[in-house]
């Protein structure tokens, strides 16, 4: 290998540094306003999100039709879903880690710039996803994680606060109770052993989460997935949600692809830029989400993790649209829908593909 001599070396350093802080210095609206380009036509814009999201697309679609792009539009659509302390599955009022501390994960992409920014893990911070969007906007980074993500947030201004509601709290108390007989904690007075084995039965732990996926009238793609996570992880526990390719993938030439359920299973099949690539390839949205879901199931060997009849014993959802602005979803059992909207008064859930039928009870 060649040795630069040291004037080489300073020369060359020299101009790396000052390209560095070059880049550092555009912002990103002034990145982005190089970079647009509306697409000829042909497509339709549209917002799509998970079950959970229905008033999520419908602002988004809302602010698409006000030609707003797709980015901003489905940022607003999941901050109402964060706000609510009645949805446990993402921002405030999310079910917190074994320790009873509310951590959550978020991540935005967005088509035009071909940028993302993700945090994980971060607390007392009710929006992760204008978090997410200051990483992408506002740093060279692309994921900032747990202290220093809510360093980053306090730099920017975010107001702190305790994320754990009363009924969360309660329900992270349940399932502390009842998690053996053989520690301390007790649960409420009348529950024996048979009731607490009854509960361990039925017992699922919610890895619900929120994703909205948008195409605007520029032709833009964007999508964010936000969540509190597998409730009562261990602490520090990153899921799919903030990793782009994982829990959310765009390309603006070809679609996207958002997802929620079991973030392991994602983590380890890359699940959503693996359907951006089924779509690029001719797949329909739904064919490239039940691809996907046919992957996490051949991937799915752990005895642990299957039913006898060799099927996972999770769920994972998917939701994806195209550049056209067809859209479709699937998840692994029956009973799933999710949101779409096409603009004022066409919000609507429909149902979502599946793989097996959830048997009945
Ligand atoms: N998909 C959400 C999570 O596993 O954290």
């Amino acid at each position: 290998m060649d040795v630069l001599d040291r004037r080489d070396f300073l020369k060359t350093a020299a101009s790396v540094g000052a390209g560095s802080l070059l880049a550092r210095a555009v912002p990103f609206e002034t990145a982005y306003a190089g970079t647009v380009h509306a697409k000829a036509g042909g497509f339709t814009p549209v917002a799509v999100s998970s079950s959970n999201g229905l008033h999520a697309a419908e602002r988004a679609m809302e602010m698409i039709d006000s030609g707003a792009d797709a980015l901003d539009a489905v940022i607003a659509g999941v901050n109402i879903v964060e706000d609510d302390p009645q949805d446990h599955t993402v921002g405030y009022g999310g079910l917190p880690n074994e320790d009873g501390v509310v951590e959550l994960d978020a991540c935005v992409m967005h088509g035009p710039t071909g940028r993302g920014g993700g945090v994980a893990a971060l607390r007392n911070i009710r929006n992760p996803s204008k978090v997410a969007r200051l990483v992408m906007e506002r740093t060279d980074h692309v994921l900032i994680v747990g202290e220093g993500a809510l360093r980053f947030a306090r730099a920017h201004g975010f107001r702190e606060e305790n994320l754990l509601t009363d009924e969360a709290r309660e329900e992270w108390l349940r399932w502390k109770e009842t998690m053996s007989t053989q520690d301390d904690w007790l649960p409420p007075h009348g529950m024996d052993e048979k009731d607490i084995g009854a509960v361990l039965e039925k017992r699922e732990r919610s890895t619900g989460t929120i994703t909205c996926l948008g195409l605007d009238r520029k032709g833009g793609i964007s999508g964010c997935t936000t969540t509190s996570g597998l409730a009562f992880k261990i602490p520090g526990r990153v899921g799919d949600s903030p990793i782009p390719g994982a829990g959310l993938y765009v390309d603006n030439a070809v679609g996207a692809a958002g997802s929620t359920g079991r973030g392991e299973a994602n983590l380890l099949a890359c699940s959503c830029a693996i359907i951006v690539e089924h779509m690029r390839n001719g797949a329909s949205p739904e064919e490239a989400c039940l691809r996907a879901c046919r992957r996490i199931v051949e991937r799915t060997v752990e005895r642990r993790l299957r039913d006898d009849e060799g099927r996972p014993l999770f769920n994972v959802r998917f939701y994806a649209i195209n550049a056209k602005g067809e859209h479709g979803s699937a998840s692994i059992w029956s009973g799933g829908t999710y949101a779409v909207s096409e603009g004022k008064g066409k919000t609507r859930l429909l149902d979502s593909a599946y793989l097996y039928r959830r048997p009945t009870k």
